[in-house]
């Protein structure tokens, strides 16, 4: 596609909607670049934590978001500075942390130029919490993932173990600290997790990877005339 006409196509959603890998789906097969928002903010609690930055401290944390050396490669590997943390980014202390982070008003302000100068560079999928209200409100086609909560942990669970970062954790936590992050998410003073107004809501709970991916193409291919 040619990039004269630079689309965003926005997905937003909890935790283990299916958000990642259907984004990242997704962006291959209509050749668009995919920008993971939530990496950012882990990032951000990431470097915090590695500083001594408290995760409560939104001004401090603020001030490093706005000097924050994040970096996507073409593979979507996530770099601070000449550090690939693509991994050390996943675990499960990092999602509180991202959530907690994300939740400043400093943080969010900090980081809202980034993300929609990141989108700048070609046509892309992006995806985040508020990609659709907040960060890109002008997107031509907004998604709005969810799935049953039972689900979601589910598929975090296996994930985890699938990385190989399950050890010590079990699916009841992960349910547990899903529901935690989604209350922490929803109920923040700026941007909070919600559907735009004019965001497709697609609950993925009982459709397969390739139904959501293939629902969400033919979407984007009849609105978006690729
Ligand atoms: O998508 P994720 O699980 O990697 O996101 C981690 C946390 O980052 C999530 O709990 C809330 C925050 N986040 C956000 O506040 N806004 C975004 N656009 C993306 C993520």
């Amino acid at each position: 596609m040619s990039n004269s006409r630079l689309i965003v196509i926005a997905i937003d959603g909890p935790a283990g909607a299916g958000k990642s890998t259907v984004a990242k789906a997704l962006a291959k097969r209509l050749d668009f670049f995919l920008l993971d928002t939530g990496a950012i903010y882990r990032a951000l609690a990431l470097q915090a934590s590695r500083l001594g930055v408290a995760h409560s401290d939104g001004p401090a944390l603020g001030k490093l978001a706005d000097s924050l050396p994040i970096r996507f490669d073409a593979e979507s590997r996530v770099w601070i500075g000449s550090e690939d943390v693509s991994t050390a980014i996943r675990t499960p202390e990092m999602s509180q942390g991202a959530s907690t982070v994300s939740a400043h008003p400093e943080v969010r302000a900090a980081l809202l130029g980034l993300q929609r100068q990141l989108a700048t560079a070609g046509s892309c999928v992006v995806e985040g919490r508020d990609i659709g209200t907040v960060v890109l409100p002008d997107a031509p086609l907004k998604f709005f993932l969810t799935a049953r909560p039972e689900i979601r942990a589910q598929r975090r669970f296996d994930e985890l173990r699938a990385r190989g970062q399950a050890v010590g954790v079990d699916l009841a936590t992960t349910l547990k600290e899903m529901q935690e992050r989604d209350q922490r998410d929803e109920k923040r003073q700026v941007a909070p997790l919600k559907p735009a107004a004019d965001a497709r809501l697609l609950d993925t709970s009982d459709l397969s990877f390739d139904q959501v991916v293939s629902a969400m193409e033919q979407a984007a291919r009849s609105r978006l005339a690729l």
